[in-house]
């Protein structure tokens, strides 16, 4: 229960990150999760309020948080707000929305995918841990590195389970093919999994969940 409110807060901000990511001036898409986005349903003033109120609610949850100490609720807004600004899932969006004047590097790409969605499974992760006792140093580095390798293993998966990114030229599959997109995704969920195959025992046992989530994300169809 204790990381219930983080996870809340992580929640909201996935959600109001997706309404302004629908809106005209950014990706234009008249569908999320199969219904009307955001704008088309209220319009794009409510759409760019709600995303606006559900950011700020994020932070409400957890500084108001009756789980979380003074100290945890602190160190929680914190990395929250690190990983959603300008060097995290802002700074992501800001640079796949700039116009491209050369053809993108699958580098240039992979730095897009950490930023814009990465950093905020980064901040699950860190936010768990921050709520948590006794985590061994080397264990910590493990689960925030597995973090980092399934955030470009979802982007790469998104990439490829969305058809209409091939005309896309700043999308991984057009830069260096969907075959070499798939040999990237296989390698990084494998180095997903051996971080946690480093975690020492006590943590391990608690490891096939996110054992789980590497398969998920990286055999998902939809
Ligand atoms: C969305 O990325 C990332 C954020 C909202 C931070 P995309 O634009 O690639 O994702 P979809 O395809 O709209 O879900
Ligand atoms: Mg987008
Ligand atoms: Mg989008």
């Amino acid at each position: 229960e204790k990381v219930d409110d983080a996870a809340v807060a992580v929640e909201l901000i996935h959600a109001y990150s997706l309404i302004h990511d629908d809106l005209p001036a950014m990706d234009d898409d008249d569908e999320r999760r199969g219904q009307p986005s955001c704008h088309k349903q209220y319009g794009e003033a409510l759409a760019i309020l709600a995303g606006d109120a559900m950011q700020a609610m994020a932070f409400e949850v957890l500084a108001c948080s009756d789980r979380l100490d003074a100290a945890q609720s602190v160190a929680l807004v914190a990395i929250l707000a690190r990983r959603i600004g300008t060097e995290g899932m802002a700074g992501g969006q800001a640079l796949d929305t700039a116009p491209n004047t050369a053809p993108p590097t699958q580098e240039h790409i992979e730095l897009i995918h950490r930023l814009k969605t990465g950093a905020l499974m980064e901040a699950c992760v860190q936010m768990a841990l921050a709520c948590a006792d006794d985590v061994k140093d080397a264990d910590r580095r493990a689960l925030e590195s597995y973090a980092g390798k399934i955030g470009l293993c979802f982007q790469i998966k998104d990439d490829l389970l969305d058809g209409s990114q091939e005309s896309d030229a700043a999308a991984l599959p057009a830069v260096i093919g969907r075959e070499a997109c798939r040999q990237r995704l296989a390698e990084l969920s494998e180095q997903s999994l051996q971080c946690l195959e480093s975690l020492s025992d006590k943590a391990a046992d608690k490891a096939d969940r996110l054992r789980t989530l590497t398969r998920y994300i990286a055999e998902r169809n939809d």
